[in-house]
């Protein structure tokens, strides 16, 4: 099928090189010159790992285009899905003027043939008529004539021009660092529409990955695939970031308290997820959840609650047990060196979570300001922020070195802050001798408590 993906972000590049992947048509929208000029080069823009092979294989089989051209995009596709970033204002309710002017631009370049437009993006509940409302100004825009939708003497009406498009909520449960394997092996799929018309061609869009064609095991059943109307596939989208942040913090609490009477928050995790009804996912004590996503979906969900006049007293706390986590850092590192100021910390990893190139809302991004607040320098080493690519205004303080080695020496102590796979394979007896203080504050339970201590190490964990 022909499909248009605008904004190639995390969401919008991985929907649209893995539908060219499974074999539709697709061209890619984005207003960032610089971005699709690289990616027409078959080269991404972000770090997922898998998505630059895909895209090249989709590119090489002409399935996959990038472009500015919105107007060429929206043309070609009969799926249009709207994957432009909605992040949250400071008030914490979500910032949608980019899709506003995607849905206009639609509006503006609807050719009279029947399309689908997605909402890909986390839009605020209640959306979907919104979008639609926006593609309709647009059509208006265009046509310089009040639009009359329904009623009207049509006998007298001017020449008008009769949209076909329906808008269908499509949320996304991609995790960054293995965005395609969700994309290909996803637990479910949620439509929301009140147009069987649009479900048909959304089912059709998505039949090889609810056939499970592309996935990892082919022999499983066919993905779930659930219908609904447009609010309630939008709230699914808030409700299971929400739970799931307030999953970790629930096991961050206990952590917490297990520090205070000496249990050990990693085998209470194991204990109780072995029940079936909690399972063992998303059970892992530490320094807390960052990323573009959770931190954005709770606020924008707190504010939505509030809108319509209810206090959402369980998220509240979820946000701020979190918060509260990244300060838990600094104490233990105030417990072990007393005064920080002109003391030497070394973070071992910067992005939010492993395999992704991800800072937004790292916790290291706050460790890094309050650190320096206290007079701490601060040198940190991450798998994929080199000390070239970084620009990130928050690492301007910060002596990105290249390797753990250096980021040891001559350093009073060091800080997991990302359980990147290579930080098991480090040599730490080696590491111990570099330190003024071999002391480790591992934020995320992710080293060898005894393996450390045998290297010479005072290991600090969260909880445990
Ligand atoms: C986005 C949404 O922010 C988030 O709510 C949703 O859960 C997932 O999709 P992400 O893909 O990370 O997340 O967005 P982002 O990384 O900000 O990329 C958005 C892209 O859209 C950028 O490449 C930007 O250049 C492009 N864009 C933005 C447009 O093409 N047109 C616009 O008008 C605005
Ligand atoms: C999340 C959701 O998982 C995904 O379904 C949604 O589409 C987007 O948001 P993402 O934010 O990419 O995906 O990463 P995820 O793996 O969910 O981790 C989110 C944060 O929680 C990370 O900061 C991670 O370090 C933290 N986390 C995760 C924990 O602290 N403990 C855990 O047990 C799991």
């Amino acid at each position: 099928m022909r499909v248009c993906t605008i904004g190639t972000g995390y969401v919008g590049l991985v929907t649209g090189a893995c539908l060219a992947h499974i074999g539709h048509d697709v061209i890619c929208v984005d207003n960032n010159p610089e971005k699709v000029e690289l990616m027409k080069s078959g080269h991404s823009p972000i770090y997922e790992p898998g998505l630059s092979e895909i895209m090249k294989s989709a590119m090489a089989a002409n399935r996959l285009q990038f472009t500015t051209d919105l107007g060429a995009g929206i043309a070609h596709g009969e799926i249009l899905f709207i994957a432009v970033g909605t992040p949250p204002l400071p008030n914490g309710s979500s910032d949608t003027q980019y899709v506003e002017a995607v849905a206009k631009g639609i509006g503006q370049h609807l050719n009279g043939e029947y399309k689908v437009i997605v909402n890909k993006s986390t839009v605020p509940i209640g959306s979907g008529d919104w979008v639609k409302m926006l593609v309709l100004d647009g059509v208006s825009e265009r046509t310089k004539q009040p639009l009359l939708v329904g009623g009207g003497d049509s006998t007298h009406a001017p020449e008008q021009f009769t949209p076909q498009f329906d808008v269908v909520s499509n949320p996304e449960f991609l995790r960054e660092g293995s965005a395609i394997y969700d994309t290909l092996n996803p637990d479910r799929i949620v439509l929301g529409s009140n147009n069987q018309q649009a479900i048909d061609l959304m089912l059709q869009l998505y039949a090889p990955i609810i056939d499970r064609k592309y996935a990892e095991d082919t022999s499983l059943p066919p993905v779930s695939v659930l219908a609904t109307d447009l609010g309630s596939a939008e709230m699914i989208k808030y409700a299971a970031n929400a739970f799931l942040a307030t999953k970790i913090s629930f096991i961050n609490e206990i952590a917490n308290i297990c520090e205070r009477v000496g249990a050990d928050v990693t085998q209470v995790s194991k204990g109780i997820g072995l029940d079936s009804r909690i399972g063992n996912k998303f059970l892992n004590a530490g320094i807390g959840w960052g990323g573009s996503c959770f931190p954005k979906d709770l606020a924008a969900l707190i504010h939505t609650g509030a809108d319509y006049g209810y206090d959402a007293r369980l998220l509240k706390a979820a946000v701020s047990v979190n918060q509260q986590q990244r300060t838990l850092v600094i104490q233990k590192l105030q417990t072990s060196l007393k005064i920080l100021k002109g003391k030497t910390i070394g973070l071992l990893g910067l992005t939010f979570k492993p395999d992704t190139d991800d800072l937004r809302d790292a916790p290291a991004l706050d460790i890094i300001h309050i650190l320096i607040e206290l007079g701490a320098k601060v040198k940190a080493y991450d798998p994929i922020i080199s000390p070239q690519s970084s620009t990130n205004p928050y690492l301007a303080n910060v002596n990105l070195v290249d390797s753990p080695q250096t980021l040891a020496t001559d350093s009073d102590a060091l800080v997991l802050m990302t359980e990147w796979s290579e930080f098991q394979e480090i040599d730490y007896p080696h590491l111990a001798g570099l330190m003024r203080s071999p002391i480790v504050v591992d934020c995320r339970n992710f080293l060898s408590p005894i393996k450390l201590s045998e290297s010479g190490f005072n290991h600090i964990g969260i909880g445990c």
